[in-house]
């Protein structure tokens, strides 16, 4: 069954909203922060009430955009939001167009259908230019693999394999840092994908 995402926003229905950016981004970010401080456009997709996007726009001279689904998300983003640089916009990441050098994921990917993982990999294959970068922090829940979702659970082989058709993986290690309800070993994992070139049959 499919996710009513304004539905959800709308009717407060939100456990992943925590009111705060991730506890584990400022480390992330100060960790890559020449891959941060090189993008001139970053996208957040699904971005929610935006506080990752926030905190992303305060370190860097960056162009921010904010994207997610549902309406009402990006209404609080909106208000809430003290960034003039930050743009926010209403759309579905799988209709998205534009390059980005950067690409920060988080809780986006676990909250998308099993079905159409291998779209949101081209997606964000088609939106980042090459040598340019996918940072995240994936939520794994790989106990939970196969069920029932949103969060869809995913074990880390099975990301390494996914992305790794169109990125190479730079860096990954958990992050320093998480939320109380998120505590537990193998949950979340960090990590820095840089676009690679495809390989490409030549032709006489
Ligand atoms: C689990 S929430 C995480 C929100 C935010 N990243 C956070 O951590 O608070 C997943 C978000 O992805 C958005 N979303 C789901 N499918 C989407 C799509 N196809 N395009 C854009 N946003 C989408 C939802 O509206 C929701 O805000």
């Amino acid at each position: 069954m499919s996710v009513d995402w304004n539905e959800r926003y709308t009717t407060g229905d939100t456990p992943w909203e925590k009111g705060e950016h991730h506890p584990g981004l400022p480390f992330l970010l100060a960790a890559h922060l020449g891959v941060v401080e090189k993008a001139t456009r970053v996208l957040v997709p699904g971005c929610g009430f935006g506080y990752d996007a926030d905190l992303i726009g305060e370190l860097t001279s960056s162009e921010i955009f904010g994207l997610d689904i549902a309406e009402e998300a990006i209404r609080k983003a909106r208000e809430r939001s003290l960034r003039d640089k930050t743009t926010w916009g209403v759309g579905d990441l799988f209709d998205w167009k534009g390059k980005y050098d950067l690409v920060f994921e988080h809780t986006c990917f676990c909250a998308i259908p099993i079905d159409r993982r291998q779209d949101y990999v081209s997606v964000m294959a088609s939106l980042i230019p090459l040598g340019g970068h996918l940072l995240g922090i994936f939520f794994l829940n790989p106990d939970h693999e196969g069920e029932e979702g949103p969060p869809f659970g995913i074990t880390m082989e099975k990301l390494r394999d996914l992305f790794g058709s169109e990125f190479e993986l730079v860096w990954s290690e958990p992050p320093a840092k998480t939320f109380s309800s998120r505590e537990g070993e193998g949950r979340e994992l960090c990590m820095l994908w840089q676009k690679k070139a495809t390989d490409f049959v030549a032709h006489n």
